[in-house]
């Protein structure tokens, strides 16, 4: 990477990191926390870690706000577990959730670190799922709006930035993967409804952050990977359009500007879908005005156009950590996506392309005029302990450096960018790879195998410990996006 000059961050820019309560906290069965589908999903997924030690931040907290606070951070963006805060379909608000959720945001105030807070990032109670059919059902919409209000109650008189639902585009495109899809027998045509659902869901919480909560902020969190055209042909364009639409702008768009575009509509029309639009839906969208978005951006796609007699292909992740192991989705008559032979990728076949945060940045700007705040960016990889008991992590060092220094340029493009919080704080669990894939700034000293065969988290240390890469960060927050 050639750097021309230094970019400069304005005044009380957010520098922070970004978490999610089913990733780190652990503690799934401690003081009247139930079941959420995610930990079920989780469970699965052995060898790699399930998350009911995860990275123990219920029993850290106050030490990983600490080294927050060392590192210099201004700002962190976790989620609220709503397993956690109603654990039971009596509605009965757990104080013990509650509690815990005070004494996080507290902490964090005494040390100057603005909370940025997630209603929602996958951990759906079980008890909602079973009496919603999870998504499936509008009775979802009053449950959702009641455990907002529940939230903006307990802690908007802290709390003024607010993140409804995480990437509800990556959960109806990858359904199977989040464990969305549960319930439906025809994920094509019923995840329309689901997706209308979450969006009555946000709208709800929305309206609700602003009457109940003085001087707050809410936006959505979309999964932003962009979509550049494979070669300049005509078609691809076209090609790398529809993935754009069908992965994330149609999702944006809506969320934006309240309202389902024509593009969608058609779609619908022409694939027989009944998306389960009441009256007075829209209505109640179009109330709900968002102030910023929250950009979770870790990479590119390329796409090209795929003719309507081309063969189906699923996207197939990878989710081994073995370079080449992943397939490209072909979507007959829309897109298809393929490698891009100019950038690198990481061990799960992530293209590794700094560029892409200032093109999505500039991208949200251009369409949307809403101050932004990244949310998400960062490197997985597998990592461990190195003789001297230290963690050097020279490629998260190497991909911080030019993902900020990308978001620089785009603020000096004109974009409002208000902060950065790379994933993750500590390691916290990979949605399918455990802690086999780490994206921390510390170190936290357990493995998969460890966390699937203890007991509880009693019986590990999980001890932290600051990376390289930690100390980096820290120098760079302290200079205010200066000291490279
Ligand atoms: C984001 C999610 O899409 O990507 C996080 O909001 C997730 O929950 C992150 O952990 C990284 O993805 P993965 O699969 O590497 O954990």
């Amino acid at each position: 990477m050639h750097y021309n000059h230094d970019p400069k961050f304005p005044e009380g820019f957010f520098w922070g990191a970004s978490s999610a309560a089913w990733q780190a906290e652990g503690a799934t069965k401690a003081d009247g926390r139930t079941p959420a589908i995610i930990d079920l999903n989780s469970q699965k997924k052995k060898p790699f870690a399930d998350n009911s030690i995860a990275a123990d931040h219920y029993n850290h907290y106050k030490e990983d706000v600490a080294l927050m606070a060392e590192c210099g951070f201004t700002s962190y963006r976790f989620s609220l577990a709503w397993p956690r805060i109603i654990p039971h379909s009596d509605r009965k608000v757990n104080q013990a959730g509650i509690d815990f959720y005070n004494n996080l945001i507290d902490e964090l105030l005494q040390y100057n670190i603005t909370p940025i807070v997630t209603l929602y990032h996958y951990d759906m109670p079980v008890w909602v799922e079973e009496k919603c059919n999870g998504w499936l059902d509008r009775s979802i919409v009053d449950e959702f709006e009641y455990y907002s209000k529940v939230c903006f109650e307990h802690f908007g008189d802290r709390v003024k930035y607010w993140l409804a639902i995480n990437e509800q585009n990556m959960q109806i495109c990858y359904g199977d993967w989040l464990g969305v899809s549960k319930g439906c027998d025809d994920w094509f045509k019923q995840k329309w409804i689901i997706n209308h659902n979450m969006n009555l869901c946000s709208a709800k919480a929305v309206i609700a952050c602003h009457e109940m909560v003085e001087g707050g902020k809410i936006g959505p969190v979309p999964g932003m990977v962009p979509i550049y055209p494979e070669t300049c042909k005509p078609m691809d364009q076209i090609g790398a359009m529809n993935a754009e639409e069908f992965t994330e702008k149609l999702w944006n768009d809506t969320n934006v500007y309240g309202k389902y575009s024509n593009f969608l509509k058609n779609y619908w029309k022409n694939h027989d879908i009944d998306p389960g639009i009441q009256p007075g839906d829209e209505e109640l969208m179009a109330k709900a005005k968002v102030d910023f978005i929250g950009v979770n951006c870790y990479r590119s796609n390329t796409g090209k156009y795929a003719p309507a007699n081309a063969k189906t292909q699923d996207y197939l992740l990878n989710k081994d950590g073995v370079k080449g192991n992943l397939t490209f989705p072909v979507v007959p008559g829309e897109y298809a996506l393929t490698s891009n032979p100019y950038v690198e990728t990481n061990d799960w076949d992530w293209e590794i392309d700094p560029v892409s945060l200032r093109y999505t940045l500039r991208y949200l700007w251009d369409h949307y005029h809403l101050p932004m705040i990244i949310t998400e960016n960062g490197f997985g990889m597998h990592e461990s302990k190195d003789a001297d008991g230290q963690v050097h992590d020279p490629e998260r060092i190497d991909f911080l450096r030019e993902n900020i220094y990308q978001v620089g340029l785009a603020i000096e493009d004109g974009c409002e960018v208000l902060g950065y919080n790379p994933w993750s704080f500590t390691d916290i669990l990979s949605t399918g790879n455990g802690m086999a894939k780490r994206y921390g700034l510390v170190y936290i000293d357990a493995t998969d195998e460890e966390l699937v065969n203890a007991k509880d988290s009693s019986e590990l240390a999980m001890n932290r410990i600051k990376k390289d890469s930690f100390y980096w960060y820290s120098k760079l927050i302290k200079s205010n996006g200066r000291d490279w």
